[in-house]
């Protein structure tokens, strides 16, 4: 279906001039989304699958370990999109050990998590920001708050012309709007989320995505905050109660796609195939999130029995347990903390754990030594290891 979804612009860049891209206001017009056929069979699968993944954060005891997990899985995967090389294990590792990250790649992650906990926490505080120009800035500010980010203008609109894919704006894969327009389009995206649509909130957050990724308002970070946006959206429609679908893990195994569809969007006006794509990703990693809930829960369990029906279990050692589905990695120091006793005992929790082969100590840290819950951490790293 061929459909116009905005004009071009000229404009300089660097002595050279070149087409930028304005994108009309959404809803999609002329012809109208036609939300009937395989789409709407895709559409009712996705709103199911993604109403079971809430449900089961209703149903299990303690859903804040899967929160935690399920946010930096999502972190890790977001941040892989566009070849930052850190793994969970590294993120992990760096939380555990209560010191800044050194390494970029990890700083980055690190900036994904505190920023979706930020953005998270505004929409749950009666006196926090909704979703708005604003909240989305001081997203950005967070998540390029590291090093590398240090030189992108974190938290600000840009006031210069960039460009997606090529070596200079004259051969980019695509021109965003020109700086001068942003304001205004900024407001029709604003509107866009907040007006009285009768869209399907599933089909407004796809469409809302592609928009944010298509104005690119940032100099950097765009793909990332456009994915934490999605996440944001559900929230604010009440499909999701909390954090736990991690969309970027289809974006990541369909990049080619997933850039090829955002495209198609602005040059044939394909707004219906990015969205089948969309919605298939929703249903998709639903309902893995729900199946690797049950299976973490499963290995909880069955780890618990394993150490209790031990003859060296210890009352200090089931407890040091219990922390792990929170902790997955852990530090000596880290477990004295968390239980509150000395560094012996806690050598000794851990030295249990180890011999019930439920942790496994990681690399050669001599004076704070760390162990991870290996088990636990094979099923949760499912997607995010790295090709190298
Ligand atoms: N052809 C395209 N049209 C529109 N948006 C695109 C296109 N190709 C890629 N994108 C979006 O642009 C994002 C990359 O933009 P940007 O570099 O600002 O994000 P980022 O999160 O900083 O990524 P990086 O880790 O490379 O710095 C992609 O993740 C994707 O969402
Ligand atoms: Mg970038």
């Amino acid at each position: 279906m061929e459909r116009i979804t905005g004009t071009y612009e000229e404009s300089t860049v660097a002595g050279e001039v070149v087409r930028a891209f304005v994108p009309f206001p959404l809803p999609p017009e002329e012809p109208p989304l036609r939300l009937d056929g395989e789409l709407g069979v895709l559409l009712a699968s996705a709103t199911e699958r993604l109403r079971l993944l809430d449900l089961a954060g209703d149903l299990v005891p303690s859903v804040d370990w899967f929160v935690y997990a399920f946010v930096r899985k999502e972190a890790v995967l977001s941040s892989q999109i566009e070849g930052t090389q850190a793994t969970l294990l590294d993120l992990l590792e760096v939380e555990a050990s209560g010191e800044a990250p050194v390494d970029a790649d990890v700083e980055e992650v690190c900036g994904y998590v505190d920023a979706l906990n930020f953005a998270w926490a505004s929409l749950h505080r009666d006196d926090g920001l909704p979703i708005s120009v604003r909240l989305l800035s001081e997203t950005h500010r967070r998540l390029l708050a590291g090093a590398r980010g240090a030189t992108k203008q974190p938290g600000e609109i840009r006031r210069s012309q960039n460009w997606i894919g090529g070596t200079r704006p004259g051969n980019a894969v695509f021109v965003p709007p020109p700086p001068h327009r942003l304001a205004e389009l900024l407001g029709d995206f604003e509107r866009a989320v907040h007006d009285g649509s009768d869209l399907p909130p599933l089909v407004r957050a796809g469409l809302l995505h592609v928009q944010f990724e298509t104005l690119h308002p940032y100099l950097d970070g765009n793909g990332r905050l456009g994915r934490l946006l999605i996440t944001l959206l559900l929230k604010h429609w009440g499909l999701l109660s909390r954090p736990l679908l991690y969309l970027s893990l289809f974006f990541k195994l369909h990049r080619q796609e997933y850039y090829r569809r955002l495209s198609a969007v602005r040059t044939d006006g394909d707004w219906e195939g990015w969205l089948a794509f969309f919605l298939e990703g929703v249903a998709v990693v639903a309902d893995e999130a729900v199946a690797t809930a049950r299976r973490l829960h499963a290995i909880v369990a069955d780890h618990r029995e394993r150490l209790v029906l031990r003859d060296d279990a210890t009352m200090i050692s089931v407890r040091l347990y219990e922390h792990l589905p929170r902790h997955p990695v852990v530090t000596v120091n880290g477990a004295i903390d968390l239980l509150g006793c000395s560094r012996p005992a806690a050598l000794k929790a851990i030295g249990v754990l180890e011999e019930a082969g439920i942790v496994r100590p990681l690399g050669e840290r001599r004076k704070n030594r760390a162990v991870a819950f290996e088990a636990y951490l094979d099923l949760l790293r499912q997607g995010t290891e790295l090709v190298r």
